[in-house]
C-alpha cells in the first residue's frame, strides 16, 4: 500500500492506495469510532457495500443506496439525504462515507458541508476517475439544470481510501475515461510520467496492480501539491495552479455541451480536448508536432476518441467555448503546453493558431 498526504496544514489528509484496502479497518482512521452514515450508489452497493459494511460495522439504517448516473447528482438527491440524515438522527459529530464514483463523492461530500452546517466525510473511490481527480481537493457539488456542478462548495475530505481492487468491475469505458485524466497529469506536470504511460499503459489496461497503484499514487501527488498550493482556485483571478488541472477542458466543455452530455463520457471528451490542446501549443511552437503527435497516440492507445463528434464544426467550438468559466474580460483562456510537461495558463496566443486548430479537428 502507498500513503501520501495533501498537506493542508490543520486539515491535512492521507491517500490511502493499494488493493484489499476495504477490509482493513484500520485505514478508516477515526471513521470506526465515529457515528457513520454512508452513501452509495445501486451499482457499487452490489460489489463492495457488504465488504464496507461489514468493516465499519454499519446496520441498515445507516446506509442509503442512490440511483446510479449523474441524474443523481441534484439538489433533489441533497434533500432526499438531509432528510435521511434529519430521520436518522446524524448527530454534529458523526461522519459520512462516499462509496462509489464521482457522482456519489461529489454528492457526499456536499451534503457533509451543509448537514448541519458541516460535517467530516471519507472518500472511497471506486472509479479510477474518482481515485485520481474527484476524490481528492476538497470540490464537491451538484448540477443545476442550467449547468453542471453549479451549486457546491469547498469541504476537504478526513482520508481518501482508494482501493485498487475495485476497478476490477470498472465497466472498460469507465476504466478508459479514468486513463484520460491519468495522461493528463503527465502532459501537464510531469513528461517522465508520460514516458513511464507509454511504457506501460498495456499494463494499466489488464488491471496490474502495480502499475495502477504507481498510476494513481502519481497523479494524486500531483493533484495535492496544486491543491496544497491553490486550495480554492483563487490565485491570480482563477488562473492560478489549480487552473491547471483543466488542460483540455475547454475543448471538452465544448464537446460535452455539442453532445447534451449524454453520448460521451467526461473523461472521453477530455481525451480529444487534451488532443486539441497539443495541437495547439505545436502550432504555437511551444511543443514539437511529435510530442503532439505523442499525446495522441498514447490517447488513442487508451481507446480514447482523438477527434470531436461528427459534424461538430470550427463555429460550434466557438460559439461553446465562448461560454466556458475561463473567459476573462472577453478574452479566451486556455490551459497550453509551454513545454511537454508543463501547462500554462493563457489568454495571450495567436487566435490564427486556434482557427487552425479548431479547422483541423472539424475537418
Ligand atoms: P460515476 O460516479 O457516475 O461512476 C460511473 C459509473 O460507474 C456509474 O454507473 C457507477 O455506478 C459505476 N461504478 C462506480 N464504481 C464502480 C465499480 N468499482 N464497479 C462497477 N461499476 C462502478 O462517474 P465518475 O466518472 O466516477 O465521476 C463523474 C463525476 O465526477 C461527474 O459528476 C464529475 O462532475 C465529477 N468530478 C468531480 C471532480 C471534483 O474535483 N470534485 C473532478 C472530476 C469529476
Ligand atoms: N478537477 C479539477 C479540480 O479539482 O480542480
Amino acid at each position: 500500500m502507498d500513503t501520501l498526504d495533501v498537506e493542508l496544514g490543520p486539515r491535512r489528509y492521507p491517500i490511502h492506495i493499494g488493493a484489499g484496502l476495504l477490509r482493513q479497518a484500520a485505514l478508516y482512521g477515526e471513521a470506526t469510532q465515529r457515528p457513520l452514515r454512508l452513501i452509495t450508489d445501486e451499482h457499487v452497493a452490489a460489489h463492495y457495500l457488504p465488504v464496507v459494511r461489514e468493516t465499519l460495522r454499519l446496520g441498515d439504517t445507516q446506509v442509503l443506496v442512490l440511483p446510479a448516473g449523474e441524474a443523481t447528482k441534484t439538489l433533489a438527491s441533497v434533500e432526499r439525504v438531509m432528510d435521511w440524515l434529519l430521520a436518522t438522527r446524524l448527530p454534529r459529530d458523526g461522519w459520512l462515507v462516499a462509496l462509489g464514483g464521482g457522482v456519489v463523492g461529489d454528492l457526499a461530500g456536499f451534503c457533509a458541508s451543509i448537514y448541519q452546517r458541516g460535517v467530516d466525510f471519507i472518500q472511497i473511490p471506486t472509479t479510477l476517475l474518482a481515485q485520481v481527480d474527484s476524490s481528492v481537493g476538497g470540490k464537491t457539488g451538484v448540477n443545476h439544470p442550467r449547468g453542471k456542478n453549479m451549486i457546491g462548495a469547498f469541504h476537504q475530505p478526513r482520508l481518501v481510501l482508494a482501493d485498487t481492487d475495485t476497478l476490477k468491475t470498472l465497466p472498460p469505458r469507465e476504466l478508459g475515461a479514468g486513463l484520460a485524466e491519468v495522461i493528463k497529469y503527465g502532459m501537464l506536470g510531469d513528461a517522465a510520467f508520460l514516458g513511464w504511460l507509454e511504457e506501460n499503459l498495456d499494463a494499466l489496461r489488464r488491471l496490474d496492480e502495480a502499475a495502477l497503484r504507481y498510476a494513481i499514487r502519481r497523479s494524486c501527488e500531483m493533484k495535492a501539491a496544486i491543491v496544497a498550493q491553490d486550495e480554492r482556485e483563487s490565485l491570480a483571478g482563477g488562473a492560478g495552479p489549480r487552473a491547471l488541472l483543466n488542460l483540455g477542458h475547454t475543448f471538452a466543455h465544448a464537446i460535452e455541451t455539442y453532445t447534451h452530455y449524454t453520448a460521451w463520457l467526461h473523461g472521453e471528451a477530455v481525451a480529444t480536448g487534451l488532443c486539441m490542446a497539443a495541437d495547439l501549443s505545436a502550432r504555437l511552437g511551444w511543443i514539437s508536432t511529435d510530442e503532439a503527435r505523442r499525446c495522441e497516440q498514447l490517447i488513442a492507445r487508451a481507446g480514447l476518441p482523438v477527434r470531436p463528434p461528427a459534424g461538430m464544426r470550427a463555429d460550434d467550438f466557438r460559439a461553446l467555448m465562448s461560454l466556458d468559466k475561463k473567459v476573462a474580460s472577453g478574452k479566451l483562456r486556455l490551459i497550453l503546453l509551454r513545454r511537454l510537461g508543463e501547462a500554462v495558463v493563457s489568454a495571450d496566443f495567436d487566435a490564427a493558431a486556434l482557427d487552425a486548430t479548431l479547422a483541423h479537428y472539424s475537418a
